[in-house]
């Protein structure tokens, strides 16, 4: 199998921990570029892979320029610069490694899949969960009918406060004005995935969805509350004072600090103080510009009739991603955190069921959980995009962009129909 050579494009968070496959599988993939506007980041890539000056590229343009051979380019710049960034990697040849979600426009999604297509390119979409031991085996029990059809799917999806508050309520994903992606756009195209590809016997067709942003209000501020953290009369009471959110706990450090643009361990507490006097991350979580909701349920009708629900809360005490697929023959259930799935089986002589465990906890060995984080998917995607690469055979969970078409269309869909209040058929809205 040939090693393949790889650029990384947004070497940030998520850049750079796909490109540690490199470091842990070295014979299978080799860093051999790192293209990014952010010199701090393109020094960190430099370090970490023995790269030379030349093989550093502060844009796209300058990337293009120099005509680098490689075999693939990992996209993992934000959403909103994802279709301006593929489109001309495609033009010149290039197969992509590309960041979910793809783009918040159907108009642009079409057009990246056509645009792969016409240039004979392949576009893998980052949908990790796929990845994971656990969704996998869930889709060969499936895949192998002998629960028969799918007739319903639940999913849960519960975002821990930690998350919710960094990511979404102060974090780069709070504005859908500046991200270009709602809430379950962003976060939640992972189950839109794993509710279309589990059950790809059969399409989506309908979609409806309520939702709202009704606790992270202005009206649920503390009264009196400041605008800043550090200058708050509330602030001992507050869980969300930013004191004890981002300093002290310092939850993903990586969101909050990276206003700094400094290397984590040398930022000093005194900078961390003088920083959240002024950025989001110091302010009141009931008064950020944050706008997107935080609750959604979106409910999904398929041709042949299964439905799946998707419900997603954003800022629980507790993480909790959940799957239920009831069959006609029996059901599947687990939550990932847990990494076990229940199985229930009729029993057709006894008219009863029998159930059986399946725990992966001790099939994940370090090495799957080196490469950063989801269950293994994401030491499993890169895995899996080598052998692809190499032509060789890979596990069901890679598809080509044409199958995460459907999770994104969901997602624009459910957007549609909690803003205008309507049931949105995906064939008459996206022709699709
Ligand atoms: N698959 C998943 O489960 C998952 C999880 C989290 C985030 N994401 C997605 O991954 C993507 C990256 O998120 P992140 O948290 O790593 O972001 P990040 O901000 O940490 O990294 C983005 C990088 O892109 C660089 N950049 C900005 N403009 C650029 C340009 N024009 N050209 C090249 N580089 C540029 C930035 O300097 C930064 O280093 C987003 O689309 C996000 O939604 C996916």
């Amino acid at each position: 199998m040939k090693r393949i050579q790889c650029v990384v494009m947004g070497y940030g968070d998520r850049g750079s921990r796909y490109a540690e496959y490199a470091k842990t599988v070295p014979n299978e993939l080799e860093i051999v570029g790192a293209v990014d506007v952010s010199d701090l980041r393109l020094q960190s890539a430099k370090t970490k892979f023995g790269l030379s000056d030349a093989q550093l590229y502060h844009s796209l343009d300058e990337f293009l320029a120099a005509d680098v051979r490689c075999d693939v380019v990992i996209n993992a710049t934000m959403d909103s610069l994802h279709y301006a960034t593929t489109i001309p990697l495609l033009e010149r040849g290039y197969n992509v490694l590309l960041e979910k979600p793809v783009t918040a426009s159907a108009k642009e999604l079409l057009e990246i899949e056509a645009k792969a297509k016409a240039c004979g390119c392949k576009v893998v979409v980052c949908h990790v969960l796929r990845y994971t031991p656990f969704y996998a085996k869930i889709k060969e029990l499936i895949d192998s009918g002998k629960l028969g059809k799918v007739t319903n799917m639940q999913l849960n999806e519960h975002v821990w406060q930690g998350h919710f508050v960094n990511a979404y309520v102060r974090g780069k994903w709070r504005s859908e004005k500046e991200c270009g992606s709602g809430l379950i756009l962003a976060k939640c195209c992972h189950d839109t995935d794993l509710m279309c590809w589990l059950n790809n016997a059969t399409n989506p067709y309908m979609v409806a969805s309520f939702g709202s942003k009704s606790f992270f209000t202005k009206e649920n501020a503390p009264t009196g509350a400041a605008e800043y953290c550090y200058a708050c009369p509330c602030k001992n009471e507050c869980m969300y004072n930013a004191e004890k959110f981002q300093i002290e706990k310092d939850f993903i450090p990586f969101y909050t600090w990276a206003g700094l643009n400094k290397p984590l361990d040398t930022i000093t507490l005194e900078e961390k103080r003088e920083f959240l006097k002024t950025d989001v991350y110091g302010q009141c979580v009931f008064k950020t510009d944050m706008d997107i909701v935080d609750r959604q349920c979106v409910t999904v009708e398929f041709e042949n009739g299964s439905i799946s629900t998707l419900n997603l809360v954003g800022g629980t005490s507790k993480a909790g991603r959940h799957i239920h697929v009831l069959c006609e023959y029996g059901e599947i259930v687990g939550y990932i955190e847990e990494n076990k799935i229940i199985v229930r089986e009729f029993n057709k002589e006894q008219v009863d069921y029998d159930e059986y465990l399946i725990d992966f906890n001790q099939d994940l060995s370090q090495e799957d959980n080196s490469v950063g984080g989801h269950y293994g998917g994401d030491y499993y995607i890169m895995k899996d995009l080598v052998r692809f690469l190499n032509g060789e055979a890979t596990s069901v969970a890679t598809t080509v962009i044409s199958d995460s078409i459907n999770s994104h269309l969901i997602c624009y869909a459910a957007e549609k129909a909690r803003k205008e209040h309507v049931v949105v058929d995906l064939k008459k809205e996206y022709g699709r």
